[in-house]
Formats: structure tokens, sequence, C-alpha cells
């Protein structure tokens, strides 16, 4: 347990956001040591939008939806357990094709390094491009962490336990004298991988100091999808943030994902047990032993207006030999459903609302947005827990204002997908809050922005 005092500053760390956007202040300003905000990466707070959003709400997730399918081909790879650095063509890291949906503040070393990091709840590590890496992007919104500047930075040996831990190790099988330096590599975002050093230094979290904590250090990298400030991995295997600051967060965190089309507002996470929602229902957190870093919930079905949709349950089915199931991921921006789950939902859907129906890139299912009174309200049922979801995060409009569209999708292009993804659009506004060690998921609506 942490000790009063830090639950103390770190409550009222987790109120300060909300408190500082209600003023008058520039929402983005900080400090530096009491925000834990979630920003979506084209939004204000953002280093990455590096010019206000000219288009639309709907232009900026279409574009943003444009990597989905290469976030789905990573997550299979995943659940498959097929994980191995990939052999990926080397591409200019300046034509970055995707760098994730939200990031968050973090600060390494002594004096601190502040990097807006990439949240991924279905990675487990945290690792940063370190100063001279090879192929890491040189956009002018990149950040390296500099190991030389740091006081407190060391490297790990490939003799300890956390170089056995850190995924894809290899250390030589004759151990030389001293031992050496533990390095790994590891394939990401279903086209980048990267070869990183495992080494330990300060994390700084809004008020919170984690020392000794180990890291991914970004020696060389190669593809298109690696965060370019680093990334932020909530996962639950043993090198994830989670489970190495057991002490302090007792295995827990929260998130509530702001609207996308909240340009200036966050929305916040918040680790350990203080400040958590008491009013919450759990649906129990289904664990997959070949692949423990994914949160999957038993999706039982899913109801359009009050018409429960008929549907094989074979393809909803938590299956932990094949991955088969339904995960809450922070990576993916459009729910997916395996095809024919998608699209029984969505004959349902079209029942229910007056067409004619278009498609908008993801989108098939537009419809003047003059009917968007009658549209239903979508229901995703779990074990013990049945989540309305509000409209906003069912509907997304044209640019125009004109269309509406169902803003999920089944799986594109791959008709042997097994895992269904709750993903961003459909969390906006609600904390969804992850308790490993009680094995279950809870959600509450919240306005968080
Ligand atoms: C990582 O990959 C690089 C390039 O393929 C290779 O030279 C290096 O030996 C690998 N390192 C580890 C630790 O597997
Ligand atoms: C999921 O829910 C169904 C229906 O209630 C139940 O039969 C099944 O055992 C549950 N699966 C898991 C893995 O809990
Ligand atoms: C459900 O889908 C599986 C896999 O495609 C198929 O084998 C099975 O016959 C289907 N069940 C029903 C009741 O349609």
């Amino acid at each position: 347990m942490a000790s009063s005092t830090l639950h103390f500053i770190f409550f009222s760390a987790l109120l300060l956001p909300f408190t500082l956007t209600t003023s008058t202040r520039d929402p983005c300003a900080s400090d530096g040591s009491d925000d834990l905000s979630i920003i979506p990466v084209n939004a204000k707070c953002s280093p990455f939008a590096a010019n206000p959003i000219s288009g639309s709400v709907m232009d900026t997730v279409l574009h943003m939806a444009s990597a989905d399918s290469h976030r789905l081909t990573y997550l299979s790879s995943l659940v498959a357990g097929k994980l191995k650095p990939a052999s990926v063509p080397i591409a200019s890291a300046n034509q970055l094709l995707h760098t994730g949906n939200y990031v968050v503040r973090a600060s390494l070393g002594t004096p601190s390094q502040l990097m807006f990091m990439v949240l991924d709840i279905s990675n487990d590590a945290v690792w940063v491009p370190c100063s001279g890496c090879s192929g890491c992007s040189t956009a002018a919104t990149a950040a390296s962490f500099a190991p030389k500047l740091s006081s407190t930075y060391s490297t790990v040996s490939c003799s300890t336990a956390q170089c056995t831990q850190a995924r894809g190790l290899t250390c030589p099988s004759s151990s030389p004298s001293p031992p050496s330096i533990c390095s790994f590599n590891q394939s990401y975002g279903g086209d980048s991988s990267f070869s990183a050093s495992l080494v330990q230094d300060t994390l700084t979290l809004a008020s919170d100091v984690v020392t000794g904590f180990s890291f991914g250090c970004i020696n060389s990298a190669s593809g298109k999808s690696l965060p370019q400030q680093g990334l932020m991995g909530l996962g639950r295997g043993p090198m994830s943030l989670i489970s190495q600051t057991g002490s302090l967060y007792s295995g827990v965190f929260s998130y509530c994902l702001p609207s996308f089309r909240s340009f200036y507002f966050s929305g916040s996470l918040k680790l350990g047990l203080a400040g958590q929602p008491r009013s919450i229902r759990y649906t129990p957190l289904l664990s997959n032993p070949r692949r423990p870093s994914l949160y999957y919930v038993n999706l039982t079905g899913v109801s359009v207006g009050s018409v429960q949709v008929p549907l094989n349950l074979t393809y909803l089915t938590f299956d932990s030999n094949t991955g088969a199931g339904t995960i809450i991921d922070s990576g993916t921006v459009i729910t997916r459903f395996v095809q024919p789950v998608y699209e029984a939902i969505r004959l349902e859907f079209r029942k229910q609302v007056k067409g004619p129906f278009s498609t908008m890139g993801a989108f098939d299912t537009c419809f003047a947005a003059d009917n968007e009174n009658v549209a239903p309200t979508i229901t995703l049922h779990m074990t013990s827990l049945d989540l309305k979801l509000p409209m906003e995060n069912t509907l997304i409009h044209s640019s125009a204002g004109t269309l509406a569209c169902l803003s999920m999708a089944g799986i594109p292009q791959n008709p042997n997908a097994v895992l269904n993804v709750i993903a961003n659009l459909q969390q906006q506004n609600l904390r969804i809050l992850f308790d490993a060690p009680n094995s279950r998921i809870g959600i509450a609506h919240e306005t968080c922005n």
C-alpha cells in the first residue's frame, strides 16, 4: 500500500485536471508534476497535433481508423501466439502511419525528461526511443530519452530474472564476464519492429515517483507504427507498469477516454485504488494464458433497441486456444466484430432506421441524419453487465452533418479473424476500471471531457 500522504497527493492530482478545464486558464498548461491526463493524439494538448484539425471529427476518425487494420493484424498475431520480430521493410520514419490514439505525460530519469507516451493496454512494456536510435522518427514532434543526462540511469544485465521476463529475449548462451547488457527485439503495430536494451531509471507519473523502473530503450527501429515518444504498456505481463508498481497501485487502474469531438479537453488515467468510482458494475476479466496481456471480457450478446440480435455464439465464445473472444483495447479506433456478428447487428440496425444507406470510409451504414431520432440504442451484454452505449458512442456524423453513420464495423479483409475488439469510439465518456488482482473489469458512465 502507498502511504496515506501519497494517497492524498495522488488524489488531489487526479482532481486537478477536472478543475482546470472548467477555469479560464489554458487547459493544456501543465507544470509536469500533477497531470495524468489522457490526451487524444490529434487534440490541442497533444504535441502531435501540429495544426488545429482542419477537417471534421469524421475526417479525423476515418484517418485514425485507417490504421485499424494494422492494429487488428497485430492483435491477431498476439492471440495466435505468433509474435516474433517481424521482418519489415525499412520505411522513412517521417511518413508515420500511426502514432497511437491517446498520449499520457510521463517522465523518466533524474532530472526528469518529459515524454508523451502512447497509452496501450494491449501491450506489456514501457519503451522509449533512446538518443542515438537509428531508424526512430526524426519528426519535429519526436523525442528520445537521453540516458547520459540522467544520474539514476542503469542498464540491466542479461543474467537477471527481469531480463528473462522481457519478451523476445535472446541472451548469448555462453555467459561472458561481466554478463552482457539485456537486449531484446520486438515487433509492434503490425508493421514495425525495434531492438532495445532493457534499462532502469526513475519513472515519474503525476506526483508518484517509481525508482528503478525497468523499460526498453530503443536503439534501432524499422517500420512506421512506433510511437514517436514511446509507449506506456498497461497490459498484465510481468514487465508492465502495472506489474512493476504492485506495491504502489495494487494492480488497479482505470481510464476515461475523452470524446474525439473534444479538441481542447482530455480524459484521465487513474492508477491505484484511490479515487476509483465506488458505484460501478463489474464483469469478469478473462485470462488467456497464451496471451496474458490482453483484457478479455465475456461478450454474450448484443441488443439493438429492444431486439436481442440472433448471433452464432461460436463467434463470441472465449477460447484460450484460438484466442477467440472479445477484448477491450485502447489502440483500435472503431469497434470491430467478426464479420458474421457485425452483419447480424447491422441487419437489425438497418431494419429499425430508415434508409437508404451509404458508405463512408470504414462505415457502411450511413443514413440521413434527419432519421437519427429513430436510431436504436445498442447494448453490449457481458456477464453480469449490460453496457448501453450512449448515442454518441453509436453514431458518428459526416462533416456536413447531413449523414449519421453506425460507428462500428466488421473486421476487414480477414475471414479467419476470431477476435472482437471493443474500441475507442465505443469507450468514450465511460470509466473503465481494470482490476486484474480481482479478475474483473468495471464500467461506469462518466463525462470525462
Ligand atoms: C535483433 O535483430 C537484429 C536485426 O535482425 C539482430 O542483428 C540482433 O541480433 C537481434 N537482437 C536480438 C537480441 O535478438
Ligand atoms: C460466458 O457467458 C456464457 C453465458 O452466460 C457462459 O455460458 C460461459 O461459460 C461464459 N464464459 C466464460 C469464459 O466465463
Ligand atoms: C456457427 O458458426 C460455426 C462456424 O462457422 C458453424 O460451424 C456452425 O454451424 C454455426 N452454428 C449455427 C447454429 O449456425
